[in-house]
Order: C-alpha cells, then structure tokens, then sequence
C-alpha cells in the first residue's frame, strides 16, 4: 500500500493527543506510580568524592533502625554478570559500562554507593544519611580546557564510535594561502537532559523468578534485554511494561543506574521495590558532553567558501569512549570542495556523556553557523544569501543525492515570514526604547532514519481495531499518530481505533529515540493493518454470491467500517459481518517495516531546518530577550501537524535554553556539577518564551520511509541556538563564542 493510500480523514490533519485525558486526569501511569502490596522503597546514597577508593562503608547504624530491610552496598550485593559485554545495552558506546555497586572505586561524583531499602520511603530517605563512608580521595580531572591535550581519537574499528568523514581536498593548503579567513573557538557547557519525571523503576516480584518492571525508558526492549543479560534471567521472566515517559529527551535511552539496583533489591529480596531518584540525582548520570570547537574557513570575496577545517574536543569519561556527531554537519550542509573535519575525545572523571536531544547537531551548528555569520559580515553578504550560494545539492559528505531537501524553500519561506528582507545589515543599527534588536539566522539538520520495527493490528467484529507496537510514547504524540494511520487505513473513526505500546509482550520495536519512531513504528503499523485490509477481502470474496469475487485491493476502498467497491460505493459489506459469515473472532496481523536496502546505499536522508530569530538586549543590564524565532522545518510529509508543531515548540524552547541558560557548573577542584537543582542550573521557564512560529515546508520524499515520513522533534533545537547568537550579535555587535550567552559576558 502506497502513502497516498491512507492520506484520509485523520492523517496530516491536527488532531488532539489520543492520550491527554489520560495524561490530565491522572490515569496514565509513570514508572515511579505503579504498585504492589508490601512495596518497599529505596533510597540511593551517592559518593560527593570524584575519584578514589572507599576505605569504610559503615551500616550498622542504618540497619539498626526498625523497618529498615537491606542496605545494599558492593560488599554484599548478588553476584551478576561479569563481563563488560553484558552491561552493553542497544545503543552502549564502546568500553566498560558503569557498574553500580560493583567495588570500592569510585569513578565520578555523584556515583551510588549504597541503596537503602525500607518499609516507607521517608525512612530510606532518612536512613540514608545514616550511611557512613571514608574515602581514600584522588585527585580529579574534570576540566576539559586544561587537559584537552590529551584529545585522542577513538579506535574507529569499534561500533557506536561516528567517525567524522575522511578529508576531501587539501584544506589546509588552501586556507594558508586565503586571505578572507573566519577563524575562531566555540565553547559548548556540559547540560543535562531535565525531564519533568525522573528516572525511576518499581519492580514487581511477582513470585517463582518472575518480575514485571515499570521503568522509565524509551523502550522496553533495551531495559528487558539489560536485565536478562546482566541478572542472567530469562526472557519470559523480565516482562517490561512503560507505558508513558514524562521526557526523554535521550535521558531514557540506555538503562540507568536505578533500574540495576531496584531489579537487584527485588531479585535479592523477592519483594516489590521502587526507587526514584532525585532531582539533584537526575544529576548524576549521562549529559551532553562539553564540547570545544574550532573553526578555519576561508572564501573568495563573491561569498564561494573554498576551505573548512571544523574540529571539536568532547569529554568522555575513563570507561568509555561516546562520541557524538557534531562536525560532520558542516560537511553536510555546506558545498565545499576542501573539508577537513576532525572530532577527538578526552576523558574525565565523570559519568559518559549520553544522547541529548539531537547529540551533537546543535553543538556543531553553534559553531559552524556563527562562523558563517562572522563571515557574511566579513563580506558584506547576507547571511541567507551566503547560504544560498554554498548550497550543498548532495551529501558531500558521503557523495550521495539527498532523498529529498527542499531547504531553499524553507530559507524563502521563513525569511518571508520572519520579514527578513527587512533587515538593516548593520550591526547595533536597531533600538528600540533601551533595547538593541537583533535578528539572526541559522541553518539546522538532522538525520531522516527509519528503523526496523514490527507492529501488529487485530479487527474485532464490533468493528474495532487495536494495533500495537513494543515502541515507547516519550511525550511526542506517538499514540496519537499510530492512531490517525490505523484509523485510515481500515477507514476507521480515532474513537474505534486503541493504540498499544510500550510493553515487551508486544511485537519488536527498536529504542524511540533519533526522531526515526513516526516512520518505523508509522510504516510497521500501517504494514499490518494493510494485511488485516487483504485478510478482509479474501474472507469477504468467500461470502455466498460475493460481489467481490473477482475484484482485486485496488478496486475496493475501506470505508466508515465496510469494505466498498471503488467504482460502486453502494455495493459493501461491514467488517462484521465478513467476520461472522467465516466465524472469525478477530482478524489478527503482525507485520514489519524497514527502510529499503537499496536507498540506505544510494542516498542520503536527512531534515532541515532555517531557523529566523530576535532578540533585544539591554546593554546596560545585559538581559538577552528572544521576542521572536521563526522555524522552516523540511520533514517531509507530516502526520499530524498539531503535535508535529509541539514538537517543534519544545525543540526551539531547548535552543533558547542552550543558548541562553543551560550550563552544569563544574568545580574542577573537586570534580563536581556544583548547580544540580533547577534553582541553579536554570532552563527556560514561560517568561522567556515569547512568539515562536513554525512552518512545514511541503516536501514530498518517497525515499525514506514507507509512509513518507522524515520524523520530528530533534531538528527543532538544530540551528536554533546558532540563529539565537547571530541576533545577539547583530543586536550589539559582539560576537559571544561561549555558550550559554549569559549577562556576564555582554556588559
Ligand atoms: Mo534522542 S537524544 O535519540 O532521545
């Protein structure tokens, strides 16, 4: 079945979330709301030292206290796996993956070093502070400018690592003989993820070795692997059921440190145990790395850039080596025959960095993107139009034709919406009361990917129709768009329509993350609910005088609960009663979806954005203001633009927080994010956010997945702190290369 053949009634219309009621009245359950009789509750202690060794883990004092069950410390947990292998979840990076618990070293601050478990949970969290540890304490490394020395490039041989691409041309000859040059350091903060619900399990001993785990994940088949392989438990013991995520944003990727030990605690008590963890917890764990970056790029006086060399140093930590994709965006999206692009890590004494809503895209962008900006002042260019004339037609970077990029539209688009010809070029030209006004622009992009996943649709005579997938819901609107799909596809009401998910009984869906869920879970779903369609008219060519006897799926529609004839609409059957004429109960199909082998060869996929933004800033205070940002996104064709534009939303709200809030503090002294509370650590709250526009700009693309579909989400914070920075720059005329972009360095 071809897109255009469920473009109906539902999909590509706005349409509230299917789930909000749930949402709003309480209904739907987090990991941390589930429960079970004789529930106990666990408190994590965590390590304030970064590094060194526990000389004395004292106990005694916290088991004293009635109702106290266990405290679990690397002295006398279970025995679990030993090799690293086995920690390794779905998207682990290479190394050894942190073990908690598992000796008396300690790693990073923050680690756990005990759990207490106890009857309530305001007595684990009061015996927690009975827990006494000394420390043999080392001295730690945790600043990234003083060591970025040591930057190495990680073994490419092993999988996780995302090597930049090889140079093309010969950059460095041809910026040392350039005499229009841009070169300059970009400086990205280490930032966590803050979703509003923490991370939390409550597992459920359900007797007999078998337990159901409520964890907070996007995606039940990562935590369900992880468990089995490290607790060496079998798969139909480990059932996982999530299904909703308040936030992701990355965070839910790999399992957490919280699902080992409460699965360790039930496993060794036999009884139900949650733990969450704490706000100054949510702290204690992967962040988007701390990122220096460098930029040489040169170009001739016409605006044609002729050289690159983009490097960045990211942290990692001792034990494993992440590395995210950060230069090869500017490979991508700008035309350039001499690229050099280099991307090395050092390690520190924290936690591995993790996956942060676009990893490494923004990062770059900041980079990049502000020195293009640099460079149009240079030229006297404007900064649309020196995009336009380096515009990348292909991936350079593979040397592959793009599935679809229709990101000219967008720059026309949004600049027209934005007003953007009617700019002043000139820095500082703008006031407005006290304020300077600054406008800016950035380009954005982000992986199109479609994953292989699998999803199944049962129809029940009353004309109902479930369909189900293992994929999680991390708040994107993934319920809701499974929903309007389904519901075209057998010409269903949303109403008569239940979407499933999040539950390892159902069938295979990969991690929801990368913006790929809408067009694999999308296309898995739609795939199945296709056969259910082929089910219906062969049972219904086998009713007595069936006037669908010779009549092939092209020449039947399926519509309002019948199976129709196309050319004849008059002439149709009800599910139902196809159902009751072969004495079905239920038509029940599974089916999969996958991107075609063939296009992953010979194109490239990806979203773009042209992000349009302004600020006003009061020198004399040094307050930055984004009164407005306008956003073109290419994603191809859009389910549901209603939640497609939160998406986009929520993405822009993050850029505003990159570049103007968000920063962990670290006090290198003793290796430690000093700003873990959302007192100190300070994100975008509504007084900041003012007009924020979106446009889906029309880009058909039958490349990338079944269903039409590029996905959503991450390319909202693509480009947006970078366009952000530009307008803090033409506002004032200073060009702030640190991010975030906070008071102190505009007075
Ligand atoms: Mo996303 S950072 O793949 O949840």
């Amino acid at each position: 079945m071809s897109a255009s053949a469920t473009t109906g009634l539902h999909t590509g219309q706005p349409r509230s979330r299917v789930d909000g009621h749930a949402k709003v009245t309480g209904a739907a359950k987090y990991a941390a709301e589930f429960t079970a009789s004789g529930l106990l509750h666990g408190v994590v202690v965590s390590s304030p030292i970064a590094k060194g060794r526990i000389t004395k883990l004292d106990i005694t004092a916290a088991m004293a206290v009635p109702g106290v069950v266990e405290v679990f410390t690397h002295q006398n947990r279970m025995r679990t796996a030993w090799r690293n292998a086995k920690f390794q979840d779905e998207v682990a990076p290479p190394g050894a993956p942190f073990r908690a618990l598992y000796d008396d070293k300690i790693v990073y601050s923050g680690q756990p070093i005990a759990l207490v478990v106890a009857e309530t949970f305001e007595l684990a969290r009061y015996v927690a502070t009975l827990v006494h540890a000394e420390y043999d304490i080392e001295a730690p490394s945790t600043d990234l400018r003083a060591v970025r020395g040591s930057a190495y490039v990680p073994s490419k041989k092993r999988s996780g690592i995302n090597p930049p691409p090889k140079p093309r041309g010969d950059a460095p000859g041809v910026l040392a003989d350039s005499q229009i040059r841009v070169d300059a350091e970009y400086y990205q903060p280490a930032e966590y993820h803050n979703p509003m619900e923490p991370h939390a399990s409550t597992v459920i001993w359900e007797g007999g070795g078998k337990i159901t785990v409520h964890d907070k994940t996007q995606g039940v088949g990562n935590t369900q692997a992880y468990i089995t392989n490290v607790f060496g438990l079998k798969k139909d013991d480990v059932h996982v059921v999530a299904p909703y995520m308040g936030g992701g944003f990355g965070s839910g990727l790999r399992p957490q440190y919280q699902l080992y030990l409460t699965v360790l605690a039930t496993l060794q008590l036999e009884r139900s145990v949650r733990v969450v963890l704490t706000r100054d917890q949510m702290f204690t764990f992967g962040h988007r790395p701390e990122t220096i970056q460098t930029v040489s790029f040169s170009a001739r006086q016409d605006g044609t850039v002729t050289a690159i060399r983009h490097e960045a140093i990211a942290e990692t930590s001792t034990f494993e080596d992440y590395q995210e994709v950060v230069v090869n965006w500017t490979g991508l999206t700008t035309s350039c025959e001499n690229v050099e692009l280099d991307y090395k890590l050092v390690q520190l004494d924290r936690y591995t960095p993790a996956d942060m809503r676009a990893p490494g895209a923004p990062t770059g962008q900041f980079a990049f993107e502000s020195a293009l900006d640099e460079m149009s002042y240079k030229l006297g260019i404007d900064p649309i139009e020196l995009r336009l004339r380096n515009y990348a037609e292909t991936d350079e970077n593979q040397g592959l034709p793009h599935t679809s990029k229709a990101l000219r539209d967008a720059y026309r688009l949004g600049a027209e919406k934005f007003g953007w010809a009617g700019r002043n070029p000139q820095p500082r030209s703008t006031c407005e009361g006290h304020e300077l006004v600054g406008w800016g622009t950035a380009t954005g992009a982000w992986d199109a990917q479609m994953q292989k996943t699998s999803a199944s649709a049962t129809l029940t005579p009353d004309g109902k129709l479930t369909v189900a997938t293992a994929s999680a819901d991390i708040g994107t609107g993934t319920y809701t768009i499974l929903t309007q799909l389904a519901a075209d596809a057998l010409g269903l009401s949303m109403e008569a329509v239940t979407t499933k998910l999040g539950d390892t009984d159902l069938p295979f869906s990969p991690l929801e993350g990368g913006s790929w869920t809408a067009a694999s879970a999308g296309s898995a779903v739609q795939a199945a609910c296709c056969k259910v369609r082929s089910a219906l008219l062969g049972f219904a060519q086998e009713m007595p005088s069936s006037p669908f006897k010779d009549v092939t799926l092209d020449q039947v529609d399926f519509k309002e609960g019948r199976l129709v004839l196309r050319n004849n609409p008059g002439i149709g059957v009800a599910y139902g009663d196809i159902m009751q004429a072969s004495g079905l109960e239920q038509i029940h199909m599974e089916e999969s979806a996958a991107r075609d082998p063939a296009v992953q060869k010979t194109h490239a996929s990806y979203t773009h954005s042209a992000v349009f933004a302004e600020v006003r800033v009061d020198e004399e205070l040094g307050t930055v203001r984004v009164t407005r940002i306008v956003n073109a996104i290419c994603a191809g064709r859009i389910l549901n633009p209603k939640t497609a534009r939160s998406q986009i939303i929520g993405g822009v709200v993050f850029g505003i927080g990159m570049a103007l809030h968000e920063e962990a503090l670290d006090d290198s002294k003793i290796g430690r994010f000093m700003n873990h509370n959302f007192a100190e650590y300070h994100i975008p709250v509504n007084a900041d956010i003012q007009d924020i526009e979106v446009i889906f700009v029309d880009e058909p693309d039958d490349m990338t997945s079944p269903i039409g579909v590029k996905g959503l989400g991450e390319i909202g914070i693509c480009g947006t702190a970078a366009a952000i920075a530009n307008a803090v720059y033409h506002a004032t005329g200073r060009r702030v290369r640190d991010l975030p972009i906070t008071i102190d360095k505009l007075l």
